[in-house]
């Protein structure tokens, strides 16, 4: 069974069971209390608490998942980054039984599985969340017999939230080969921020099965890398450190999705993950003596992997792949200073600063000279690197534009709208990579990992426009940076400016930290116009605009 074939069967088997199929949303979700989308139900999150859903109650999907949380597992039989997540989900329609039911169904009279070799488990119940009874009966009114049923406690048996707060619930999980396949969460609680748990007014389902975890037991492998979504990278790489070789063929399959969603390589946040990733894996390249660029025709190997599923990824090839070689470029310089000074004995702290080197890497190097790295000096180091650098910050944001001439504050603006606009027609994942303000026009970068459509464009540009005539009020605020970060302002969080920082918001259509100043009012802008897209670089474009 191919992993092509599970993936069509999964949903076409939920479609006939009255489920609206939604495509996979993307990696990068909208939640900033979360880097990436790491389950199917994230997109439905509100559907859960009683929003209306515009699919009906009762959807399936196969999302694109991305888990830094399983970074140091990989390896393993089983973890991986970024992995394919099949789910059936409902929003109050049905329950336990049909959930359960249909599982059942699945993986063992549709795809024939080995019932016999089934392990399940279900919640045991605890202080807050009573033990769940109800889908013992219903797997032993299937004919699973009892001592396959095992009883777990909260680490193993209850579900989410994702990100900050959200729904969540006790779990029963079906079990193949000792490795969880599929796992069914019945989200009956909410947990807030403060972790407190409330009974949800409508109960739900929400249910997750890797696909690489089900195409290993499908196609008999012995790991998920022994299956058709991972053998045609595993078999390019030349070596016998089998731990390696896996570590690499997940780490670039990773870096390929991050970057085709508009991440690039840096030091913060996604950027920083998408850097680990590649770095990590040009580290244990290295350990297997590959060439120098060897993730270059690895990438390409992921890419013909998902010909037919994502074929946006072989109409990015290029792009992805000059961000790819960039970066092995970058560290391989850093990687030969790097590794002569750690052998002088240079500290986490300064390979970090200097040379760039995460602190995760110098870890596995020194865990493989038996040196131990002193993490908490690395922390307390890296707290007071932070505040040093918060001063020169500050007084780099406090300016925000260094000419306050009526004519360039105005461009200051319609800056923060474009912005705005560009994440409305391009998606959420785009930032600021750089701006340049003048009297005369705008000039203003940002991650995109191909050209602009004449459409995108045009779209930018009503937007842009609409929102001057709809002549919305700037407002400026000052808040700490985490109210900042709560209000989904966009700006750069990582580093800090100081207590209080401005919050600009134009009606309700942009947020930005940002110094100012601004106009009042946006009707004084005039129309705005677009008058050149351009590449600046690998993944970056540069946009020009006038107002006339
Ligand atoms: N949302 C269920 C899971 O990801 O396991």
């Amino acid at each position: 069974m191919t992993s092509k074939y599970l993936r069509q069967e999964f949903l076409s088997f939920f479609e006939k069971r009255g489920h609206k199929i939604v495509p996979s949303s993307s990696l990068l979700p909208s939640d900033p209390s979360v880097l990436f989308t790491t389950a199917g139900m994230q997109q439905f999150k509100p559907y859960y608490l009683g929003e209306k859903s515009p699919y009906g109650s009762n959807v399936v999907s196969c999302q694109k998942c991305f888990r830094t949380s399983d970074v140091e597992e990989v390896g393993d039989e089983s973890h991986l980054t970024f992995l394919e997540m099949l789910g059936n989900f409902s929003f109050g329609g049905y329950f336990k039984e049909e959930a359960i039911k249909s599982a059942y169904d699945f993986l063992f009279k549709e795809l024939k599985l080995p019932l016999a070799e089934a392990v399940f488990t279900v919640f045991e119940g605890n202080e807050n969340v009573p033990e769940d009874k109800e889908s013992v009966e219903i797997w032993k009114k299937l004919g699973v017999p009892e001592d396959k049923i095992q009883k777990k406690g909260k680490e193993d048996n209850f579900w989410g939230p994702t990100g900050e707060e959200g729904p969540c619930g006790p779990t029963t999980e079906i079990h193949l080969k000792g490795i969880e396949v599929w796992n069914l969460v019945f989200n009956e609680y909410y947990q807030d921020k403060n972790k407190k748990l409330t009974p949800l007014s409508q109960r739900g389902v929400d249910t997750g099965m890797g696909l690489e975890r089900l195409a290993m037991i499908a196609q008999g492998g012995n790991s998920v890398f022994e299956t058709d979504l991972f053998s045609p990278i595993i078999n390019e790489i030349t070596g016998e450190n089998e731990k390696a070789k896996r570590i690499i063929a997940d780490h670039v399959k990773g870096s390929i999705f991050l970057i085709q969603e508009g991440v690039l390589p840096s030091n913060v946040e996604r950027g920083y993950v998408l850097r680990r990733v590649l770095r990590r894996a040009i580290r244990y390249g290295k350990l297997l003596n590959l060439p120098k660029n060897f993730l270059i025709p690895l990438a390409q190997k992921a890419i013909e992997i998902y010909n037919d599923i994502y074929p946006e990824l072989r109409s990015n090839e290029s792009d992805i792949v000059t961000v790819i070689q960039n970066e092995e470029e970058k560290f391989e310089k850093t990687l030969e200073d790097g590794l002569k000074q750690f052998e002088k004995g240079l500290d986490a702290f300064e390979l970090y600063t200097t040379y760039g080197f995460p602190l995760e890497l110098t870890i596995e190097l020194a865990k493989e000279k038996g040196i131990k790295i002193d993490v908490e000096g690395f922390n307390k180091k890296f707290k007071e690197h932070q505040e040093i650098s918060r001063a020169g910050a500050e007084k780099k944001f406090v300016g925000g534009l260094a000419d306050h001439s009526e004519k360039t504050i105005k461009y200051h603006t319609a800056a923060h709208l474009m912005l705005a606009a560009l994440r409305e027609v391009l998606g959420p994942e785009i930032y600021q990579k750089g701006s340049n303000i003048t009297a005369e026009r705008l000039r203003f970068d940002f991650n995109y990992p191909q050209k602009l459509s004449e459409e995108q464009i045009r779209k930018v540009e009503e937007l842009v426009n609409q929102k001057i005539k709809e002549d919305l009020a700037v407002n400026c605020q000052e808040m700490t940076l985490k109210e900042a970060k709560e209000k989904g302002a966009m700006g750069v969080f990582e580093e800090k400016y100081g207590e209080k920082v401005k919050v600009y918001s134009i009606g309700e259509f942009s947020k930005e930290i940002c110094g100012g100043p601004h106009v009042k009012m946006t009707s004084e802008l005039g129309n705005f116009k677009i008058t050149k897209e351009e590449s600046s670089g690998a993944g970056i474009r540069r946009i020009r605009a006038v107002l006339e």
